[in-house]
């Protein structure tokens, strides 16, 4: 299937990175982005969500809101690592939306929430040019300051919040207050949130690549076909859409005909719908990084050995030993401009469909396409323990 048709371009195509001129893409850019603000996660146990975060990936305790803040209805507790905040929010009664959510989908990312210096601006924008609101522009405030947040549905059940925050000093956000727990684990090096991946059902990525591209003025980096992605048995097809700046970058996937069932179909089938399937988080060193996480309890998909047989064949010389990646299943890959270093947990729901992906950047800006099928094989090897090939 012929994957390389461009969505209409609202702005010059600013797919090659490298042009620099960041005022010129201000300009052009209808909804500027800082970056990501925080991901909210609906799950069953907040406070033990939580306590797996700081204790398996090392986030840090921020803040809290529940019953001591006045709240009925739900309990949050706020992790942040570096430039990543989780909130990890579950129910306190019955015939909650927040229930009902996990009802559906089990644990997994309710909001994705980005960082803009005008909220009402990104909420007018965005729902001018076709996006369904989530919240009208909402300001909050207390004794630090005030912060306006706006909302807009994207695929599924997931949202998009905009955050203005520039006149807010507090720790969070109004309404939470500081949570400072005795049990503070060290952090595990993770800096920031790379790429977060959607996955969307049959014949839906182009309408998803479609509305990034109108509603958010987001281009297109590269797309992936069939041919590229498929194994013996399972095949998927994905586009990754960039803001632009790059800072936001979302690559949108959905299942294409296999013998077997493709990863992204068990994905749309356990979770009901459309949604995140994995949030990459960067590290400046994944060696160190995987080690502590492997040692706190996080299971990473592994590779057959056999990868890193001809690793130094497919892409050259690199900085870091491949005798040290080979035990930790650390993988690489080359793009025109460096290479990267990845590496992806087991879900981490019960369900298989969220996980974690650990990236570390060595000038290369794409994916990690060349680790596709070693991935995908093993992918395949999961679910054949589950069941569910
Ligand atoms: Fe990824």
């Amino acid at each position: 299937m012929e994957m390389l048709e461009l969505i209409e371009p609202q702005v010059p195509d600013t797919t090659d990175r490298r042009v620099t001129d960041r005022r010129a893409t201000d300009r052009l850019d209808f909804l500027p982005l800082n970056g990501t603000d925080y991901l909210e996660l609906y799950v069953s146990n907040a406070r033990q969500a939580a306590h797996y975060f700081q204790t398996a990936f090392g986030f840090q305790p921020l803040a809290y809101a529940g019953l001591e803040t006045g709240l009925k209805d739900r309990e949050s507790y706020v992790v942040v690592q570096d430039k990543i905040r989780l909130i990890l929010t579950s129910p306190l009664h019955s015939h909650t939306e927040i229930g009902r959510h996990i009802d559906q989908h089990g644990d997994g990312v309710r909001v994705v929430a980005l960082w803009v210096d005008d909220a009402t601006d990104a909420f007018e924008q965005t729902t001018n040019r076709g996006a369904k609101p989530f919240m009208e522009p909402t300001r909050l405030e207390d004794d630090h300051g005030y912060v306006v947040r706006s909302g807009i549905h994207t695929y599924g059940d997931t949202v998009h919040v905009f955050v203005e925050r520039s006149h807010y000093e507090g720790v969070f956000l109004p309404g939470f207050k500081a949570w400072s727990p005795h049990y503070k684990p060290n952090d595990v090096g993770l800096k920031y949130v790379d790429h977060m991946v959607g996955n969307v059902g049959w014949n839906e990525m182009n309408t998803w690549t479609k509305f990034y591209g109108e509603v958010m003025g987001f281009s297109q980096l590269v797309s992936f076909d069939d041919k590229d992605i498929s194994t013996d048995y399972t095949a998927l097809m994905s586009k990754v859409m960039s803001n632009g700046n790059g800072r936001i970058k979302f690559p949108i996937n959905e299942p294409a005909e296999g013998k077997k069932k493709s990863q992204i179909e068990e994905y749309i089938n356990f979770y009901e719908g459309a949604g995140i399937q994995h949030i990459a988080v960067a590290t400046d060193n994944i060696i160190e990084t995987v080690v502590t996480l492997r040692d706190r309890g996080v299971e990473f998909l592994r590779v057959p050995e056999a990868y890193y047989d001809d690793l130094k064949d497919r892409i050259g010389e690199i900085d870091e030993e491949i005798e040290s990646l080979r035990p930790l299943g650390i993988l690489v890959d080359r793009d025109e401009e460096g290479y990267l270093l990845q590496i992806f947990t087991k879900p981490v729901t019960p369900r298989p469909t969220l996980f974690f992906e650990i990236i570390q950047r060595k000038g290369a800006k794409s994916f990690g396409k060349g680790n596709f099928k070693a991935l995908f094989e093993a992918i395949e090897r999961e679910q054949e323990l589950r069941g569910t090939l």
